[in-house]
């Protein structure tokens, strides 16, 4: 074909581990639920900005310095974003790319994350705890989207390169991780259980 592919938006999915994540999770969902619990402050922030769900976005948003268990995710995650960096063709030459923040969500049923990015921050994911049969996964958006105005729409058998927008399933024991500034939603939950997700950050320093 004479036609090639530039600019390209990487997404990385992977299992964090090969074996015992189901173990690790069990760990990570109780501090999940004790946080909740124990964090008065994240659960008013949460009442105005994250209506009938839990985050410790504003009030623990730094559980890797907290929790030995939230450390151990740091350091299992921390091959995943070298290997994402290497796929990306990041120069880091000098320098590397570390966590700066790591934080709890959990979406009971009906409750919505909005489009958002991920400001200040380079390399942003997210890591699945508990995902019930049916959970809402993680919808990406063509960040050109508003240069589409007068462009035809696509197939509706297109290949996923060529679609406005793609969600990538939720799936506990396995990480998404994109670029901060590939804007992103996750869509209303609408299962009587509980969603429950780690969210992070790596910045270049
Ligand atoms: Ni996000």
């Amino acid at each position: 074909m004479p036609t090639q592919s530039l600019f390209p938006t990487l997404i990385y999915q992977a299992r964090l581990q090969a074996s015992a994540w189901r173990t690790f999770n069990r760990r990570l969902l109780r501090e999940c639920q004790q946080l909740r619990h124990d964090d008065e402050a994240g659960r008013r922030w949460s009442a105005r900005n994250y209506p009938g769900g839990y985050t410790s976005y504003n009030s623990a948003s730094r559980m890797h310095q907290l929790s030995p268990t939230f450390a151990a995710l740091e350091r299992k995650l921390q091959r995943h974003v070298r290997a994402y960096a290497r796929s990306l063709e990041f120069d880091l030459t000098g320098r590397s790319l570390s966590m700066t923040d790591c934080w709890v969500n959990i979406m009971p049923h009906s409750v919505v994350h909005g489009l958002h990015l991920h400001p200040l921050s380079t390399i942003s994911g997210t890591y699945y705890v508990q995902t019930p049969k049916g959970t809402p996964g993680l919808k990406f958006e063509d960040p050109r989207l508003d240069r589409f105005m007068a462009a035809p729409p696509r197939r509706a058998d297109c290949s996923p390169q060529h679609r406005p927008w793609v969600v990538i399933p939720a799936e506990a024991g396995k990480l998404v991780l994109f670029e901060s500034w590939l804007r992103h939603e996750v869509p209303p939950n609408r299962l009587q259980s509980e969603r429950i997700s780690v969210s992070f950050n790596f910045n270049w320093f």
